[in-house]
């Protein structure tokens, strides 16, 4: 199911994702792995049962523009469609909320998982901890309002 977090232990397990996935394993400090945006985002979580194991976020970057930040999925289930189903999610919140596009910046070892979900690389962007490439991606959606 996916859905918002609700309680702090729920927000709690959210951030933590992030941090475990996105930051420990480039020995990054606890609360790295939040930034400014997140007030005025929409967030997404995947539970199994009560379990949080995939999170996500979502933009809204102007009128008709979204950006798609902080895709992570927990190790234990990745593989599963999870971040496939995150995605989609998002996606069409963002349609139905009159976006044309989604753009996002991906890892460099994720670009096969966008590609399948139908987005084409703009341009290489930032270098983050001096080592994960990232690729700037969009897909455009169509007219839904
Ligand atoms: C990248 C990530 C979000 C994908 O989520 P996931 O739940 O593992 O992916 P899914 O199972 O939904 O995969 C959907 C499709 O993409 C493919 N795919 C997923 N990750 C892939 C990868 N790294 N390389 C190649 N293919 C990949 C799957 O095989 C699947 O293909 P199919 O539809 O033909 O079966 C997740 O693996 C993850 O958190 N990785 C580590 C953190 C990360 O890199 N996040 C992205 C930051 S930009």
């Amino acid at each position: 199911m996916i859905r918002t977090p609700q309680t702090s232990l729920e927000w709690e397990s959210y951030y933590d994702l992030r941090y475990r996935i996105l930051r420990k394993p480039w020995q990054q400090p606890r609360g790295s792995e939040r930034n400014n945006g997140d007030d005025k985002a929409e967030h997404f979580a995947f539970f199994i049962q009560n379990d949080l194991v995939g999170v996500g976020r979502l933009d809204f970057t102007s009128m008709n523009s979204s950006q798609i930040r902080f895709m992570a999925v927990d190790d234990k289930h990745q593989g599963k469609g999870i971040g496939k189903k995150l995605m989609m999610h998002m996606e069409e919140l963002a349609q139905r909320k009159g976006c044309s596009e989604t753009v996002l910046h991906a890892r460099e070892i994720a670009l096969p998982f966008y590609q399948k979900l139908g987005y084409h690389t703009i341009e290489k962007s930032h270098l983050l901890f001096d080592e994960i490439q990232h690729y700037l991606m969009s897909k455009k959606h169509e007219y839904s309002r």
